[in-house]
């Protein structure tokens, strides 16, 4: 490995933590619970769904992934996880507009 890589792999390192902690995007609480996010989902621990932090994690360096999650979201979609697919978002508490589903999706991304 050359300095010039481990230097990068630590800086980025640093930057990369910095970004998850100073960009968090502030959290939707109204729609989350018009949603019912939480009643599949924690934050931080697998329930019935994975958790926001390993979606995140998950979907961190997947080109496409906010849009193709919106689209899930509101329609609902194939498994990508398990056997259990998330219902669409009318099943889930009423329809989703495009702009609350990428508001949704960039905090789940943001976890
Ligand atoms: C009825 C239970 C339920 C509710 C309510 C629910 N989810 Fe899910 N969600 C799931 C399940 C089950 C999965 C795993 C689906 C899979 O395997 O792709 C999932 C997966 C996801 C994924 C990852 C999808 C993928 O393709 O990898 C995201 C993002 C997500 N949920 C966000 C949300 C948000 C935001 C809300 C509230 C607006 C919500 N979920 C409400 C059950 C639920």
């Amino acid at each position: 490995m050359t300095a010039s890589f481990r230097n990068c792999l630590l800086v980025c390192g640093v930057l990369a933590l910095g970004a998850s902690v100073a960009h968090a995007e502030p959290e939707p609480t109204a729609l989350i619970d018009q949603q019912h996010c939480m009643f599949c989902h924690m934050r931080d621990a697998p329930f019935l769904a994975p958790s926001f932090q390993q979606i995140a994690e998950h979907y961190r360096n997947v080109p496409n992934a906010q849009s193709m999650l919106e689209h899930k979201l509101r329609r609902g979609g194939k498994a990508h996880w398990g056997d259990t697919p998330m219902p669409g978002a009318v099943e889930r508490g009423g329809p989703l507009s495009a702009a609350d589903a990428h508001t949704l999706v960039q905090w789940v991304l943001s976890q």
